[in-house]
């Protein structure tokens, strides 16, 4: 049986529920709060900095100090978590990825930070290794092949890093196999097992992540297959299940489908096919086309902003990482 019924004009007149802003609030059948919002922050080095990203109109590098001042406004936006990362300057990078699994790095002195201002502030970190490699891959490269289970012993003591320094959830997004897994009993085993993980999942060897790669200086110098063998391939979908299947099977807390807007038919299968929390990345690239046509005076900010996220809730996302989180934030405090 299929749940709706085939009434048809003139007796069924859908414009009716659509004459006012209180019916159509009535009926909405998604919405979008603060509570929906993670909002990812770039860190650099030194003191009262803060620089800008020419692809990414609005947005900032902050140092630790000027961090915690946002993540100040986000508590009173009712923003409920940040993802932080790391601008790593060129002179600290190495083949290995050294400082990821350094307990004073930049990201762990800006987690301790930012929990002892605002403590009630969920915080994510990405696990991967891209921000701390000379040659900007999420993996240890060797005789040019990513190798997986090496870089997985990496990953595993970088997360337990970020744990020590008070990181509440651990996002594996280097896409190496059976990392998540590997995680969890690393964390499990040092006394970490209310960390949570949460796995990107689902992430794609996407053209959208270019202005990010500017804003934490790595990925210009990937080489030919660029990030393809350990990323999927954008015309996959069904292959999404099977990664979601085996990090839940590992111990994943949550997942994430990322690109998010040309994605939202796999976090709808996603849902449809698993009872976990998904997230969804609006990335860089999907912030800087919107910031374009936006800065061209080409489309409504406000619009289409809400537009663009509300999209997300109607494929089913339960919070969406978005570099617009405190813009919507504020545009959604009732006045
Ligand atoms: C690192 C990472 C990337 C993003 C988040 N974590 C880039 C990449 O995988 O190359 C992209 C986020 C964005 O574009 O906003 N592994």
């Amino acid at each position: 049986m299929h749940k709706q019924d085939f009434g048809h004009y003139p007796a069924t007149r859908l414009r009716r529920l659509r004459r006012s802003p209180a019916l159509r609030a009535l009926v909405a059948e998604n919405s979008l709060s603060a509570a929906d919002l993670i909002w990812p922050l770039f860190v650099i080095e030194g003191e009262n900095k803060v620089e800008d990203i020419s692809a990414m109109p609005g947005v900032q590098r902050h140092s630790i100090d000027r961090l915690v001042a946002e993540a100040k406004k986000a508590r009173q936006l009712g923003i409920p978590a940040l993802a932080l990362f790391p601008k790593i300057e060129a002179g600290l990078k190495d083949s290995e990825g050294s400082l990821s699994t350094d307990p004073d790095n930049l990201v762990c002195r800006a987690v301790r930070a930012v929990k002892a201002a605002v403590p009630e502030l969920v915080i994510i970190c990405d696990v991967a290794l891209d921000p701390y490699t000379d040659h900007g891959h999420d993996g240890l490269l060797r005789d040019g092949v990513i190798v997986n289970d090496e870089t997985v012993a990496v990953l595993v003591q970088q997360a337990l890093t970020l744990a020590g320094a008070g990181c509440d959830v651990i996002a594996p997004s280097d896409m190496m196999d059976g990392r998540v897994g590997a995680i969890r009993s690393g964390l499990d085993a040092a006394g970490f097992e209310q960390v949570s993980i949460l796995s990107y999942a689902v992430k794609y060897a996407s053209a959208f992540y270019g202005p990010f790669r500017e804003a934490v200086g790595a990925g210009s110098q990937l080489g030919g297959d660029g990030k393809k063998t350990y990323q999927m391939n954008p015309a996959n979908a069904e292959e999404g299940l099977r990664e979601v299947g085996l990090d839940l099977a590992e111990g994943a807390d949550m997942v994430m489908v990322k690109p998010g807007l040309p994605y939202l038919d796999v976090i709808r299968l996603v849902r449809s096919q698993y009872a976990v929390p998904c997230m969804a990345y609006q990335v860089s690239g999907e912030y800087a086309m919107l910031m374009a046509a936006i800065e061209n005076g080409w489309l409504d900010r406000d619009r289409v902003i809400l537009e663009s996220l509300i999209a997300f809730k109607r494929a089913g996302a339960s919070a969406v990482l978005t570099y617009f989180a405190p813009f919507v934030a504020e545009q959604l405090i009732p006045r």
